[in-house]
């Protein structure tokens, strides 16, 4: 990564075009499929990616299935965390003119702004493409606070880790994310504040018993609602508070936040990092391992269950994490867990002290370690994920003659769309039920 983004950076003209930008047909587009000469477009934008071939993760044949079309269903199948814009922003030749539907969301609606400059209700003018469109937002005070609501079309699905703030003195943005989409509240509040609940988005006024006639003025044109648009990414200079190396290539990061952000990553999500590494600014999509409020959906499920399987596939640990730390800090457990972690070599098993001492003081967890490309040391178990693999991690109780007679497990998956794929057919055919499975999307 480190090495590409050092020749985009520094290439001249990546793109092969001086930097011009221009309309490109389908026509167009599909001359441009050869090894030697690679175009591909990504939600309405058309790369020359002929440069980036060799230094791709995934391989040459694999950037190659994208070769000459619109490959953003394809690229969000398989990775849609990585951040193509930055990595490929200078081969960028121009834009894609017969679109596909997908990429519609390179054209994000701005709804008029209030003509009263005053916000009491903002409602927005979106296509109710997603179920989840928040409709509008309201507020209303008490004596001490003052609390902002958002609504969407069927329910209250407004959850806490959907809520992005940042407040800076009077400046308060609000960014409500849902599914690919970004409700963007931008308001210049009309008295000091301090931020003290997320969820419900309450501000503990600082003049208590000052009554309100608005909320405050638009800052930018009030509140839009539209795709979630790479421009609409927002970026807080964070400290780095700690910093542990876990293998060879990952390390784990405790990043405080400024003072008045409030900003929960949802489990199995990432957050984009940007670093100064040897004069070069990067861009990395880290996962996150905290404890956050999904897990209480995860135990009410648990609950239902006596045993959870947990199989996590390289980094597809991180939320792993999260959820072994919410069990142990359960005091009633009727559960017990098993984490399967699938990695390439030994050298790739994140926190594998920690989990083998942890798995030895707690009788209700356990681990095991699967690699694919093991060394002649290893004596553990070895492969990919397979159905017998699966099968022999299921406790004695719910298994007759080999065979799964009830419906006792509940498995978390996370990993590479592939691998989650992949374990999801196989549960499948062992006859695991959709209700039994959790998996970490992003
Ligand atoms: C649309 C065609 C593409 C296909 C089919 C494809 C496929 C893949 C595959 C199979 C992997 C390996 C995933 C794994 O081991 O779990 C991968 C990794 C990766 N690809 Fe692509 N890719 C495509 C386009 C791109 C583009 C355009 C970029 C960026 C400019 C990109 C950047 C990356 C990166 C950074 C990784 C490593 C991701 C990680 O480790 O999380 N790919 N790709």
């Amino acid at each position: 990564m480190i090495d590409w983004m050092r020749w985009h950076r520094n290439n001249p003209d990546p793109s092969g075009r001086g930097g011009r930008l221009g309309n490109i047909s389908m026509e167009e587009l599909m001359d441009h499929n050869k090894e030697d000469d690679v175009w591909m477009a990504l939600n309405g934008r058309v790369y020359n990616v002929t440069p980036y071939m060799e230094y791709h993760p995934g391989g040459v044949e694999e950037l190659m299935k994208g070769a000459g079309t619109d490959a953003t269903d394809l690229f969000n199948q398989v990775h849609k965390w990585v951040n193509y814009e930055t990595m490929l922003k200078r081969c960028c030749v121009g834009f894609l003119t017969s679109t596909s539907t997908t990429s519609a969301a390179a054209n994000p609606h701005r709804s008029s702004s209030n003509p009263t400059g005053e916000i009491k209700i903002a409602s927005t003018n979106f296509s109710s493409s997603s179920l989840y469109s928040p409709s509008q937002y309201s507020w209303c005070q008490k004596s001490d606070t003052v609390i902002i609501s958002v609504t969407t079309h069927n329910a209250r699905i407004v959850k806490s880790h959907h809520i992005i703030i940042d407040k800076n003195g009077l400046n308060v943005i609000m960014h409500i994310i849902i599914n690919d989409y970004v409700f963007i509240i931008d308001i210049i509040i009309l008295s000091p504040t301090s931020v003290v609940d997320d969820v419900d988005v309450i501000f503990k006024k600082v003049n208590v018993g000052r009554c309100w006639s608005v909320l405050g003025t638009s800052n930018d044109g009030d509140a839009w609602w539209g795709p979630f648009n790479v421009a609409d990414l927002r970026y807080r200079k964070c400290k780095i508070v700690g910093k542990i190396q876990l293998t060879h290539d990952t390390n784990m990061f405790t990043i405080e936040l400024p003072r008045d952000t409030r900003f929960l990553v949802p489990i199995g999500c990432h957050a984009f990092i940007q670093l100064v590494v040897d004069d070069d600014e990067i861009e990395v999509s880290c996962t996150y391992t905290g404890l956050n409020f999904e897990l209480t959906y995860l135990q009410k499920l648990a609950t239902k269950y006596d045993q959870v399987i947990l199989l996590a596939a390289g980094t597809g640990l991180t939320p792993m994490i999260g959820v072994v730390r919410h069990y142990h800090r359960l005091v009633v457990r009727n559960t017990t867990m098993h984490l399967l972690s699938f990695n390439k070599t030994e050298r790739d098993i994140i926190l594998r002290d920690e989990l083998g001492s942890f798995a030895r003081k707690n009788k209700w967890f356990t681990v095991s370690h699967i690699l694919s490309s093991p060394s002649d040391n290893w004596n553990g178990q070895t492969g990919r994920i397979t159905k017998d693999i699966i099968m022999s991690a299921i406790k004695k109780d719910n298994l007759v003659g080999g065979e799964l007679t009830n419906n006792q497990c509940l498995f978390c998956i996370c990993g590479s769309k592939a691998f989650s794929n992949t374990a999801e057919g196989l549960l499948k055919e062992v006859g695991i039920t959709d209700d039994q499975m959790y998996v970490f999307a992003d």
